[in-house]
């Protein structure tokens, strides 16, 4: 069982509401798999290991976290890795951070059209990725698989029924999953979706049979890793006050959001909320080509 942090906010906006928010640093679980990663991919590189495979291959974007993680973990592991990168174009310009950070840990990036890439669950797709890469260890896109689900229940401890809400960013859903099967009745699950649209909670409902959880698509700064003016400031500002470092993708939209919320009195006097800061941090340096709103 690992140590974590967890971090007062106090904020004056919070105290007024009678809210209390403390972060779980998981992004100083380890500096380079670090936050939800960690949890998503343990169970998985250790039934990669079981089942004597010696190759990684996974699906992500130009900003995927979860790829610089499982580029990491590969390498750490002694695997080799492979990571199918959605849009070819990519292939002609500078590396994000993110995959210099995979590439730099020996991933091997092959950039895939758009069209490709949409196939990544189709079994003829799959068998040609075999061919291709030989023989490897599947994990999928953003890492959310059942093995991921069950490493992501281990976020919570035994302490955190004192909680009564418990926030996270969500991306592909395997982390917020995950906190849902751990989370005990009295316990509300929010999730702060990265992606447009309100695909998720159907993605999300598909995972689990509880129901004490939602997710907000709002907060989402127009689209997956688009970002804005005010959002850029909330980070400097809530980094500047709090000492926290956040990303841009998902837990600086995640914290605008439960900022956002608890000035509208979402939460009833008295809530407690934990927040699950999921890392990502390797992402901050404003790659080339950003997307803004
Ligand atoms: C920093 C960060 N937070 C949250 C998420 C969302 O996690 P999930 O894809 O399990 O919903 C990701 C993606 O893995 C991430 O990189």
């Amino acid at each position: 069982m690992f140590e974590t942090i967890a971090q007062n906010i106090p904020d004056q906006r919070i105290f007024i509401k009678d809210v209390s928010v403390t972060i779980r640093r998981l992004d100083l679980v380890h500096p380079q798999i670090s936050g939800n990663k960690f949890f998503k991919l343990k169970y998985n590189f250790l039934d990669a290991q079981r089942q004597g495979y010696q190759h990684i291959l996974s699906f992500g974007g130009a900003y995927s976290n979860h790829i610089a993680a499982t580029a990491f973990a590969a390498q750490h592991f002694g695997f080799k890795s492979v990571g199918i990168i959605r849009g070819e174009e990519l292939a002609h310009r500078p590396l994000s951070s993110t995959l210099t950070t995979a590439q730099q840990c020996g991933m091997q990036l092959h950039f895939v059209s758009r069209e490709h890439y949409r196939r990544k669950q189709q079994p003829d797709y799959l068998a040609e990725l075999t061919v291709q890469f030989s023989r490897h260890y599947l994990i999928p896109e953003g890492g959310t698989n059942p093995l991921a689900i069950q490493g992501c229940r281990e976020i919570l401890k035994e302490g955190d029924a004192q909680f009564d809400v418990i926030c996270c960013a969500v991306g592909t859903g395997g982390t917020i999953t995950g906190l849902i099967e751990a989370s005990e009745v009295h316990q509300q699950v929010l999730g702060f979706s990265a992606l447009k649209g309100s695909f998720l909670k159907d993605e999300v409902a598909q995972l689990t049979r509880k129901t004490n959880w939602n997710i907000f698509d709002d907060y989402c700064c127009g689209g997956y890793a688009k970002i804005n003016a005010a959002l850029m400031q909330f980070i400097r500002d809530f980094e500047a006050e709090f000492a926290i470092p956040l990303e841009q993708v998902y837990t600086a939209k995640m914290l605008m959001g439960i900022l956002d919320l608890i000035e509208k009195n979402y939460f009833p006097a008295g809530s407690k909320l934990l927040v699950i800061h999921s890392g990502g941090l390797q992402g901050r340096n404003m790659p080339f080509g950003f997307t803004t709103t």
